[in-house]
């Protein structure tokens, strides 16, 4: 493995930011191979390496997988000439062997997970594990329990088969900003019955799929003559975004979350 600064090291096997990183070198508490290292920019092996804080060694993880909320206009890919890509939001210093599982689109917002093993990766992604993925969107008009239940048969996108059965909750179904509300509704802001058109009127939704076809939420939309105007992600293969984490932020997943997509996907 190529060598990495001490510093990097230490924060991104958890011991810190890379400030209290820098506060334990400076104490003489971090030994590299026996001896105590004070450098912040000494360069390390950590394959090959013994690194140990308070004596602890720091064993080296193999395993890599990071939680990222994606914010939106910028790309799931590594390079793209007009946009910013998911990996420029990652400083992580293992970030070359890292890469996103799935993607999202260029609006769509939240958790995205990197790995840096392509075997799980792959389990996640195959149209054979149905690994279920949970979604929030905006959605304009009315939706209705015809939807729930049309998810829930699975509709026609345009692919050979119907989608897999969904699992649709509609969570709210308001009158949309800057309309007057009917004073009987004006409190609660929930219209429990939409008026056959829906116009004016905006729904919020969460949908759980097992696949993960091209524009797959907003393609169900569409089947059912809606537009999603806002989605985000909100968990996958059993792991949720963490509330604490803003858009662009990412932290290491925890080895709870690490057992939980092993024995998921
Ligand atoms: N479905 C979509 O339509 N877009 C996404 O980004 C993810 C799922």
């Amino acid at each position: 493995m190529a060598q990495i600064r001490l510093d990097k090291f230490l924060a991104s096997m958890g011991q810190g930011t890379r400030s209290e990183v820098k506060k334990q070198l400076k104490q003489g508490r971090v030994t590299v191979n026996g001896s105590a290292c004070k450098k912040p920019e000494c360069k390390v092996d950590p394959e090959l390496d013994e690194i140990a804080l308070d004596g602890t060694a720091l064993a080296y993880q193999p395993f890599l997988g990071l939680m990222f909320h994606k914010p939106a206009r910028c790309v799931t890919a590594t390079e793209d000439g007009r946009w910013k890509t998911v990996m420029d939001f990652i400083d992580h210093p293992r970030k070359r062997e890292l890469f996103p599982v799935g993607r999202l689109d260029l609006d769509t917002e939240g958790l995205l997970l990197f790995l840096n093993d392509g075997e799980l990766a792959h389990r996640m992604l195959s149209p054979k594990h149905h690994v279920p993925k949970t979604y929030f969107a905006r959605v304009a008009g009315c939706v209705t329990q015809e939807d729930v239940e049309a998810f829930a048969r699975g509709v026609d996108i345009g692919e050979r088969d119907l989608t897999l059965p969904a699992d649709l909750v509609i969570l709210s179904v308001q009158q949309a900003e800057g309309r007057k509300m009917p004073p009987e509704q004006a409190e609660c802001r929930i219209v429990p019955e939409c008026p056959k058109t829906g116009e004016n009127y905006i729904s919020e939704i969460s949908l759980t799929i097992c696949e993960g076809k091209f524009h797959q939420v907003k393609r169900m939309f569409e089947a059912r003559g809606k537009k999603v105007l806002y989605l985000k992600r909100t968990a996958m293969a059993g792991l949720s975004l963490d509330a604490s984490l803003a858009p662009g932020a990412w932290r290491i997943l925890t080895k709870e979350e690490e057992e939980r997509l092993q024995s998921t996907c």
